[in-house]
């Protein structure tokens, strides 16, 4: 059936039977969005790659977690840039930081010895993303530095397994999430690497040679899908290289059309020079995106708790982690405005999640257990925040009727004015989510409704830092 929407041969009678019964199932495959999207291919063209539809489970999840992890969380200084600004910048900081704590020929690549990953056990980590309520979660398999958390034929001894912590690191957080839980599992991998000499040559040939994505960034995508099967590949690190150097619509055609995760595989924006925000699977556009309002292509707003670094930092202070209230405010915001909600966390080079970090992911999940109805599986409404109260966010589900207005502040009069929802006579109900009675509500003429919250002592309250109303039959 390939090819049948693309033919352009019109249907004509057929005579024989057998040619009718074909041309009817032809018919039904067009018909039938199930049928032809299994057996649509894509051309190794930002034309036909950009047209494929997400598969649904994305937009669904609405929240993932982001985790970097590499031999930069050794010296756990500064951010997963470590390298480039103590050795290409040299940036004070860390050319100071270097004199005062390492031997003078200590090189960036014995960092290796010490990332060992002494107490890593992915089951411990798998059940506090679990915990966390996210969907799905994206692991650094290779970042900039080149160091793979995983044996392939191309990475040399400058991977987990012949250096560090001698482990398949992406495998065993593979196993435990696909095992201990119902999340997605999705993958990182940044085409380009610092100081890679074969990247170097080719830049220095202004990218007409090809000779490090041949032996390197190619081949170990090819073997990332085909031995962990991912659910997201995350793209990153262009280099400053177009998609043509990277091969990426040729990765991407064979990716959608013949890899093990054809139907299930998302990919994000940044498979070359100005791909980004423009051309892929969702968009991520720039790091901490969170543009305030509604987007016409799905997007992901990744960000970090620590509002320095995407790695662990030996040295953050707790006012450089987001509190959970931000968390809460940017989770919804994000989600309003259609977007998916990635969050970042850098375990230490022992491989443990940091009481802070661990303490941030619970209280999302508990945030989540009350509201997560007013997140998962939701769609934009017309309006994404209210007209007349600031800080508050809305979603819906149409197919059920329903609106839900996500408040962060707590009106210290207990009346909630809300300027966009109208109220249809008789058929609106207003629901606090975690509590059970229905709220009472007036309407104020062509300006919305008003709602009384309940009085609730501080121990009644279904949660502490956002709550939900289910509005159900308003316009
Ligand atoms: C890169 O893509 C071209 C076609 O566009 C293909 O001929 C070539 O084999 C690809 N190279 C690799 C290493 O996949
Ligand atoms: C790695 O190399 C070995 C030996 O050449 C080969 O048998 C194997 O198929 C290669 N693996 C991948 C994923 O390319
Ligand atoms: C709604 O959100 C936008 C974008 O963040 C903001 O500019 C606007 O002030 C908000 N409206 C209210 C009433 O808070």
């Amino acid at each position: 059936m390939a090819g049948s929407q693309s033919s352009g041969q019109p249907l004509v009678p057929a005579r024989g039977s057998a040619l009718l019964l074909l041309s009817l199932l032809l018919l039904l495959s067009q018909l039938l969005p199930g049928c032809s999207a299994q057996t649509k291919r894509y051309e190794p063209t930002w034309d036909s790659l950009d047209a494929r539809e997400l598969p649904a489970w994305f937009d669904e999840a609405k929240f993932g977690i982001f985790i970097h992890w590499g031999v930069f969380s050794v010296p756990g200084f500064g951010s997963e840039w470590f390298w480039w600004y103590w050795r290409e910048q040299k940036i004070p900081a860390f050319v100071d930081f270097m004199k005062a704590n390492y031997p003078p020929d200590f090189k960036y690549e014995d960092f290796a010895l010490e990332f060992k990953g002494t107490f890593f056990k992915a089951y411990q980590w798998a059940d506090i993303f679990q915990a966390s309520g996210a969907k799905y979660i994206v692991l650094t398999t290779k970042h900039h530095e080149g160091f793979n958390l995983w044996k392939s034929n191309n990475s040399w001894n400058w991977n987990s397994v012949d250096r560090g912590p001698r482990r398949d690191i992406v495998k065993e957080i593979e196993v435990a999430i696909r095992s201990k839980t119902d999340l997605h599992f999705g993958l990182y991998y940044s085409l380009f690497e610092w100081f890679n000499p074969l990247f170097l040559l080719d830049k220095a040939n202004k990218f007409k040679s090809k000779r490090y994505p041949v032996a390197k960034s190619l081949p170990d995508l090819y073997d990332l899908v085909n031995t962990y099967k991912p659910e997201i590949l995350w793209a990153d690190g262009d280099g400053d290289a177009p998609d043509t150097y990277w091969n990426s619509t040729d990765f991407l055609a064979w990716l959608y059309n013949e890899s093990p995760v054809r139907d299930t595989v998302v990919t994000n924006d940044r498979w070359g020079l100005d791909n980004i925000c423009r051309h892929g699977g969702y968009y991520t556009c720039s790091d901490r995106y969170n543009p305030g309002h509604l987007l016409p292509h799905k997007w992901e707003n990744c960000m970090t708790i620590d509002k320095e670094s995407w790695s662990y930092r030996r040295n953050a202070p707790l006012s450089d982690y987001l509190t959970i209230e931000e968390i809460v405010s940017q989770l919804v915001e994000t989600v309003s405005c259609g977007g998916n909600f990635l969050m970042n966390i850098g375990p230490n080079k022992d491989g443990v999640i940091s009481p802070i970090y661990e303490e941030r992911l619970r209280q999302t999940g508990a945030w989540m257990k009350v509201n997560g109805e007013a997140i998962y599986e939701t769609k934009p409404w017309r309006a994404q925040n209210d007209t007349l109260t600031p800080r508050v966010w809305y979603t819906s589900k149409p197919k059920e009727n329903l609106v839900y207005a996500i408040f962060l502040q707590w009106p210290s009069s207990r009346m909630l004015v809300l300027g966009e929802p109208k109220a249809t006579s008789g058929a609106t109900t207003v629901k606090l989510l975690g509590y059970q009675d229905p709220l009472k509500w007036i309407t104020v003429p062509n300006r919305g409704i008003i709602v009384e919250l309940p009085e609730l002592t501080l121990d009644a309250l279904p949660c502490k830092w956002g709550w939900s109303l289910e509005l159900r039959n308003v316009q």
